[in-house]
């Protein structure tokens, strides 16, 4: 079934390749740099992609690839850290003088049949440091930019191609043609992989492995163990107990109308509540580093989660799976954190401890984020679950930079909430990937009415994104961002400044902590 591998060099965005793949139906799958010539000979696959990287190919440390790959005879695209791989065996990589991020304008010499379909100029996104500065005579140099001079080339004879720029990312804007030129008209790759009857499928699978026995889950409310809990609840129906923690760290109002959807649309049977706000906020007073914010709130999370399933255990013995909401990006994140991809923060899922002796039941497994909606939209679920904006499990926790207060978290959350009022409104929540308020923990001199305020500022980051893993600043127009300020600073008390944000991810990340 697997017909496109795509060899992963830790590159942040390695896995949105495969999911391109996927959406030209196409089933592909994603490995570690080091997976052997033999390996991939007995999967034997219609095409190969080296993804990009952080590491520079003449680092001691950095991810090499097995020669012999390059000699299989199987088409090999290699993107950025992956082009810059081929390039080191054939020709010379340069390290870049000039960085080039972000959005770039490449000028395309020959389409060849990598860029076919594409006009003389396209945008497309760069992030490297390195780059090819040279390629013997058979590669044919498709594009440059103004920095760089081999933006991709190809070379029939010893199938391989490549492009300095992410193609997998959508600001790359024919990306998806580039990658489509590769996969059917260089690798004849076949379209069946659908989604299709998937759930019925999952379902079937869920009943068949957990037969007569029960499910315990925590389900925080966000679309992906939504959708994990709704699935099993399909298959096994009251022999799924979920249990939602509210850590007093979510927006306004979201615990009570979780609880709503859980009940009302998903009528589950076995749903417990635990407000441990206070244990929570109180573990966190006087603690301003992010990663140790972070790293409270997770180990609180499975204290009290452990206690819960302990006593849940008890009353109904039956209970021998763990379901979770992992999907596949968590998978691939969390198997290799520091063999390529470096650490930006820490883990974002919080992981269950083996000791707890359930047998784990993942059906999203295999999913991609997309994947999981039109599953969700299969699955009939009420839409504000399935396009419900990403929400970190820290909370507003990681959204109040340094520490936080009762008094912070309500500023916050009020603001917050005007935000939201009015993207919903506007209809621009269902045209962002995510948006939320912020709370930065300096104040400024304001006026209000006669009086000088002194008083905290709110920032608004609003995104656009695909997959989380690069991300653009929402062109919110300036009258809706207006009504948005003005109401904030009218109703909000505490905050006297609404900033917007208007960094793109990379450098910036999408939370601020
Ligand atoms: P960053 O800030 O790394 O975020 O650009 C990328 C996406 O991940 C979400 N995020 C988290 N999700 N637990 C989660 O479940 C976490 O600890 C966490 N931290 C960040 C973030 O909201 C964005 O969608």
């Amino acid at each position: 079934m697997t017909q496109i591998i795509v060899i992963n060099f830790g590159s942040q965005v390695a896995h949105l390749i495969n999911r391109r793949i996927r959406e030209l139906g196409v089933f592909s799958e994603l490995v570690p740099y080091d997976i052997t010539a033999e390996k991939l000979e007995k999967i034997n696959p219609k095409g190969i992609i080296l993804s990009g990287g952080p590491s520079s190919v003449y680092e001691k440390s950095s991810p090499q690839l097995d020669k012999k790959i390059l000699e299989l005879k199987i088409p090999i695209l290699g993107i950025c850290y992956g082009l810059q791989l081929i390039g080191k065996h054939y020709g010379k990589v340069l390290p870049g003088k000039l960085k080039e991020y972000g959005k770039k304008r490449i000028l395309i010499r020959k389409t060849g049949t990598l860029l076919k379909k594409l006009n003389k100029k396209e945008q497309v996104w760069m992030s490297h440091g390195d780059l090819v500065k040279f390629f013997p005579d058979d590669f044919k140099i498709l594009a440059k930019t103004d920095t760089c001079p081999i933006a991709a080339m190809e070379n029939h004879s010893k199938r391989l191609y490549g492009v300095q720029f992410h193609p997998e990312v959508a600001h790359t804007k024919k990306g998806k043609q580039i990658l489509s030129n590769f996969v059917f008209g260089i690798c004849k790759a076949k379209k069946d992989w659908h989604i299709g009857n998937l759930a019925a499928n999952l379902i079937r699978e869920i009943k068949e492995i957990v037969k007569d026995k029960a499910v315990i889950m925590g389900t925080s409310g966000g679309v992906d163990s939504s959708v994990a809990a709704a699935l099993i609840h399909k298959a096994i129906r009251e022999k799924l107990h979920c249990v939602f923690i509210d850590h007093g760290l979510l927006r306004k109002n979201e615990a009570i109308m979780v609880m709503e959807r859980f009940r009302r649309s998903l009528k589950f049977e076995h749903i417990y509540m635990m407000d441990a706000s206070s244990v929570f906020l109180k573990r966190l007073e006087n603690v301003a580093d992010p990663e140790r914010k972070r790293i409270i709130i997770g180990h609180t999370f499975i204290e009290i989660f452990e206690k819960k399933v302990k006593e849940l255990e008890e009353k109904f013995p039956n209970i021998k799976f763990l379901g979770q909401g992992t999907i596949y990006p968590d998978r691939i994140e969390s198997a290799q954190p520091s063999k390529e991809a470096s650490k930006i923060k820490s883990h974002h899922n919080v992981t269950l401890p083996e000791k707890m002796k359930l047998k784990v039941l993942e059906p999203l497994k295999e999913l991609y984020k997309d994947e999981v909606r039109e599953l969700g939209e299969e699955l009939k679920l009420p839409k504000e679950i399935i396009y419900r904006h990403p929400f970190p499990g820290p909370g507003l926790a990681i959204r109040i930079l340094g520490e936080v207060t009762r008094e912070r978290l309500e500023i916050l959350k009020e603001a917050d909430s005007i935000f939201m009022q009015e993207l919903h409104r506007s209809g621009y929540y269902g045209k962002t990937w995510q948006a939320f308020a912020s709370l930065f923990p300096v104040k400024a001199v304001g006026v209000k009415g006669d009086a000088r305020t002194y008083e905290y500022v709110i920032s608004l980051r609003a995104v656009t994104s695909i997959d989380a893993m690069t991300a653009d600043w929402a062109r919110l127009p300036a009258e809706l961002l207006e009504k948005i300020s003005s109401r904030i600073l009218n109703e909000v008390k505490g905050a006297n400044r609404v900033v917007y944000d208007v960094s793109q991810k990379p450098p910036a990340t999408i939370e601020y902590e």
